[in-house]
């Protein structure tokens, strides 16, 4: 199976998603895909020798070109993995039940246009919340509303800033979103 990856920034899950997939039988990242043409993800790809591609606004939202790129690689899923613009719904309907997004909170707590990264810590912090975690789920149409896969979860702590929370949540999307991936794509 192909997997195309699309990311907007750091891409460290990116990362940790082509190398865990570099080790395993039924699928293998084909490509990356970017909103952002500084985004690190690009570097990283290219370290990696992932082929990577970056497009704009109109193409993501006023053309259909991402089909053809998803073509070419013939790509049967979709992982985005710190991807920030809404997936149009032609996408969707192209991949059925074959996009996923990781959030780094609890849904349904904590999602929603503008919630992303530092954001989301920022504002579970500040709730006084004892707990936060990881939501890998189906993407929609819609910011952080599709059905849950799974979810993991760290204690937030007295004295946890932004970063400090950030840290333990990613450390919870290294362990799991691979694993969970490769048994949604295992089984198709
Ligand atoms: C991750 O925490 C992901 O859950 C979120 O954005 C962050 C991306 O980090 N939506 P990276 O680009 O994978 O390093």
């Amino acid at each position: 199976k192909s997997i195309a990856i699309f990311s907007s920034g750091s891409g460290s899950n990116a990362e940790n998603l082509i190398t865990y997939f570099r080790k395993t039988q039924c699928a293998n990242v084909s490509v990356v895909l970017s909103n952002n043409q500084e985004a690190f993800v690009l570097n990283r790809a290219k370290r990696l020798e992932v082929p990577s591609t970056t497009f704009s606004r109109n193409d993501f939202y006023h053309s259909e070109a991402i089909l053809d790129v998803l073509e070419k690689y013939e790509v049967d899923f979709i992982v985005l993995a710190g991807f920030l613009w809404l997936i149009p719904s032609y996408l969707i309907s192209a991949f059925p039940n074959r996009i996923v997004n990781i959030h780094p909170a609890l849904l349904p707590k904590y999602g929603g246009k503008g919630m992303f990264g530092e954001n989301v810590h920022k504002a579970v912090v500040e709730s006084g919340d004892k707990e936060s975690g990881i939501t890998i789920h189906y993407v929609n149409e819609h910011y952080d509303t599709g059905s849950t896969i799974f979810q993991a979860r760290c204690l937030v702590m007295p004295g946890d800033t932004p970063e400090s929370l950030a840290a333990k949540v990613h450390e919870l999307e290294y362990k799991h979103f691979p694993r969970v991936v490769e048994d949604i794509i295992c089984k198709l």
